[in-house]
């Protein structure tokens, strides 16, 4: 049985690695889906669409940069004009610029924050209405490092960590309106933000990870279509690891 029929779901940063994967199972499971990226993205935004139409499902891509609000603003007006509603948004897009502190430069700083943690405040503030209206849910991207910590990350920790106050707190907010907000923490996840990762560390990874292997964005996206979905009915303001137990 699919469990999003009639639902549109919003996908921020989908035109590759997880974000991908995650419209992909969404299609799979009925839903409509708003597909989001930067504009250099526009080819692989193309090849994604296709690919869900070619399965028989319905997609619409729209290019916005998730860091600014008046560009999100006009995004969430698109998706409600072509679908007329939307229950399902989920933060995806996301960057990396590791360095430490000690070398950090204000712009790495910001750009990390704005990308990763402000999105989350542009997309879920400018989603609300509609959100309320359908009675449905928000998933954001945070990370395993941003609730361990991780070495060359505090910009991206920081973001990643602010994902989890966010989500808790408007999860108190919405609750009252039946929205349910959550977010899932992936460890370690085969994509183009992992794949410049030294060998070494891969191993290291691996070895920290009680199933000794890394993920894959198709692991992601199932946990994600669970929490959208009917059978998550009762979860919300909660931070789900997938990360093959590298948490614990
Ligand atoms: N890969 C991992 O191991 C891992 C682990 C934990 C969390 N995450 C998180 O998962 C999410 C997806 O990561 P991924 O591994 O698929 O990386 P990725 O680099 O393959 O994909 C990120 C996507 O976000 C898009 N994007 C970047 N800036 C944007 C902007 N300003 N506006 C709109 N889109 C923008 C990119 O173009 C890209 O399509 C990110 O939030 C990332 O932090 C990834």
């Amino acid at each position: 049985m699919k469990t999003l029929e009639n639902k549109v779901a919003l996908i921020t940063g989908s035109s590759q690695g997880i974000g991908r994967a995650i419209a992909l199972k969404l299609a799979s499971q009925g839903a409509k889906i708003a597909l989001n990226d930067i504009a250099p993205q526009e080819e692989n935004l193309k090849i994604v669409q296709a690919q869900i139409k070619n399965a028989g499902g319905e997609a619409k891509y729209f290019m916005a940069d998730v860091s600014k609000y008046d560009e999100v603003e006009k995004m969430m007006q698109s998706v409600q004009q072509e679908f007329g509603r939307l229950d399902i948004l989920v933060n995806n897009a996301g960057i990396t610029k590791d360095r430490t502190l000690a070398k950090m430069t204000v712009e790495e700083w910001q750009k990390v924050i704005d990308i990763n943690l402000t999105s989350v405040f542009n997309c879920s503030k400018t989603a609300l209405p509609l959100l309320i209206q359908s009675q449905g849910n928000i998933i954001s991207l945070s990370s395993f490092s941003g609730l361990r910590g991780n070495f060359g990350q505090t910009n991206y920790t920081a973001a990643k960590a602010g994902i989890v106050g966010f989500t808790k707190t408007l999860s108190k907010e919405l609750g009252k309106f039946g929205v349910r907000v959550n977010a899932v923490a992936p460890g370690f996840i085969e994509s183009k933000m992992t794949e410049a990762m030294p060998e070494e560390m891969k191993v290291v990874v691996k070895k920290l990870t009680s199933l000794g292997r890394t993920g894959k964005p198709e692991e992601v996206a199932n946990v994600i279509a669970f929490l959208a979905g009917p059978d998550a009915s009762f979860v919300t303001g909660d931070i789900i690891n997938i990360d093959g137990g590298l948490a614990i």
